[in-house]
């Protein structure tokens, strides 16, 4: 049987369309459905072309346990957090334990927690001068950035990185590696 797989995300959804292409006819994982609380997202939009079922929820819905409810019903296994940007509640952390995963566009512990995501981050690693960042993909748990770290991956940081340049060398690394690591997890 293969495995069924709930994609969380609020943004672009470049790393949720990669998902979809990766495990499309995969033997051993399906993605099911997309859930997101952003009508206009992009990643809508992706899931729509995808002809992936696609669950919008506003947060008292998900507070509630309805969204967690419709996970069960859809019979989920995994759900994977790509540019997700709300706090897993514990209800759900506990019945998915160990089953969702996230993907941070830099080194955890560095360079995490609330309102550390996007450009905010390379912003960050940019004005303290480091020489490498990366990716790290992680178990989620009810803080943020805070459960246990599955892999990362590392590229340089250069001396005239722009936050355009510094993302695009961190999202090929999201590309080639988030499907890859949930495979080796299935
Ligand atoms: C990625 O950088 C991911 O690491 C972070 O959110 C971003 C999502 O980008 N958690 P996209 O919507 O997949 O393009």
């Amino acid at each position: 049987m293969r495995q069924r797989l709930a994609i969380f995300a609020s943004g672009t959804g470049t790393n949720a369309e990669n998902l979809i292409q990766y495990f499309d006819q995969h033997p051993k994982a399906e993605i099911i459905s997309v859930y997101s609380n952003k009508g206009q997202a992009g990643v809508c939009e992706k899931a729509h072309n995808a002809g992936i079922l696609l669950h919008l929820f506003n947060r008292s819905e998900f507070l509630s346990g309805e969204v967690l409810q419709k996970l069960r019903e859809e019979k989920i296994d995994w759900v994977i957090l790509a540019g997700f940007l709300w706090l897993m509640p514990k209800e759900y952390v506990e019945a998915f334990k160990r089953k969702i995963i996230n993907i941070h566009p830099a080194l955890l512990p560095a360079y995490g927690g609330k309102g550390m995501y996007g450009k905010h981050v390379h912003e960050a690693v940019l004005r303290n001068a480091e020489n490498i960042s990366g990716i790290s993909i992680h178990y989620c748990n009810s803080v943020y950035d805070d459960g246990d770290i599955i892999a990362q991956y590392r590229c340089p940081v250069l001396s005239d990185d722009t936050i355009e340049s510094l993302s695009e060398r961190i999202h090929k690394l999201e590309m080639e590696w988030f499907p890859k690591v949930i495979e080796q997890l299935l």
